[in-house]
């Protein structure tokens, strides 16, 4: 049977950092309270002039050069964003121009936080029914356009970065195994942005009154974001039998520290079995997965089954089964 595996990881990471002392200067907060209620201790900021293709390109040719394959070898290029370049064209195509991958189609995926487990499912689907040879996935996410540096309640919470992943067909039995998905709308109440798109265009009034920002009541997200992370994770495991000891792996959305331990307890999974780099980058977005899966590259082996799991604004959520291939 054909599969999907993984076969490079690559990731940018802006140099400036934001730490919870910069933040003190800038709202009433403390590096206390930021530290006990979220886990953060800096995210990275990418200056002006830049947007979310300058990461994205910056990961992909990571991944490339590390697999040492020409931009050229790469059919589909995936870009998952809730901040893309432009609102069109796609920052895939440009991306994709950029790199050098002239053969290759490609497309934005938006679902909040969960942007990047969706692109991953899709590509790994393109390869599997063989239309598709190698296809990058990359989550790119420049959260500081949009967020409010005087909502105290938002800005401690973001970064910016981008992480790409190199898929590739294996007839073994490695890659992309499975995936469950959800979503329910319902849930843009909790976490949205309120003008900037068709049905409230910018205009001064919308400028004025700060409404191209992450809006988000933290304490309903919170509550959704650890019981269907779980819940999904574990739907997904049962599927397939799989129980805490057959995982090497989970590889939550790093949103907050205290949903990630939360969600992990419920699946009876150990603390050194997951993933957590939050502390360092904070809220990523579209990044947080493939830069969780770089950060560990060198302590993962072949034949591993990892966990990928999401929670995000929608609200949108899942789950997929991954065993590292190398
Ligand atoms: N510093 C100090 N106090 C603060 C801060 C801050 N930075 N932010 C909020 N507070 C205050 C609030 O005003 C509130 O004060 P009050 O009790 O006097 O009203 C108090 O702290 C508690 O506020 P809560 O919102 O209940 O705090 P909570 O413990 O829930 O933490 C947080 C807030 C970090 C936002 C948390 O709710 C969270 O992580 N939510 C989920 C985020 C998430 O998963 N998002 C999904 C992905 S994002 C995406 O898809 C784009």
């Amino acid at each position: 049977m054909r599969r999907a595996k993984v076969t490079a990881v690559g990731a940018y990471l802006p140099e400036r950092r934001l730490t919870n002392a910069d933040l003190e200067k800038l709202v009433d907060t403390s590096n206390e309270w930021i530290l006990e209620r979220t886990g953060i201790r800096e995210r990275r900021i990418l200056g002006r002039g830049k947007g979310s293709a300058y990461m994205a390109i910056r990961a992909a040719e990571e991944a490339l050069r590390k697999r040492g394959l020409p931009a050229e070898a790469i059919d589909l290029v995936i870009v998952a964003t809730v901040t893309p370049e432009y609102p069109f064209p796609a920052t895939a195509n440009l991306v994709a121009h950029a790199l050098g991958a002239h053969r290759a189609w490609g497309f934005d995926i938006e679902a909040a936080c969960s942007s990047f487990l969706y692109a991953l499912s899709i590509a790994a689907d393109s390869i599997s029914s063989g239309r598709v040879e190698r296809a990058l996935v990359i989550g790119s996410d420049k959260m500081s356009s949009i967020i409010d540096y005087r909502d105290r309640a938002t800005c401690v919470i973001f970064g910016d970065a981008a992480g790409a992943v190199l898929l590739e067909p294996t007839e073994e039995e490695v890659g992309v195994l499975d995936y469950l998905h959800r979503s329910d709308g319902s849930g843009c109440t909790y976490l949205h942005m309120k003008a900037g798109g068709s049905l409230l265009p910018p205009s001064v009034r919308t400028v004025r009154n700060r409404l191209h920002y992450v809006y988000q009541e933290g304490r309903q997200v919170f509550k959704q974001a650890v019981v269907q992370m779980a819940a999904i994770s574990e739907d997904l495991m049962k599927k397939h039998g799989l129980t805490a000891d057959d995982i090497a792996f989970f590889v939550p959305h790093q949103a907050n520290l205290r949903i990630i331990e939360a969600a992990a307890q419920r699946l009876g999974l150990p603390r050194e079995k997951v993933m957590i780099n939050i502390d360092r980058y904070g809220n990523t977005t579209s990044a947080t997965l493939p830069l969780c899966l770089y950060d560990y590259e060198s302590q993962l082996k072949k034949g591993d089954n990892l966990i990928l799991a999401t929670f995000g604004g929608g609200f949108t959520w899942g789950a997929l089964w991954l065993r590292w291939a190398y």
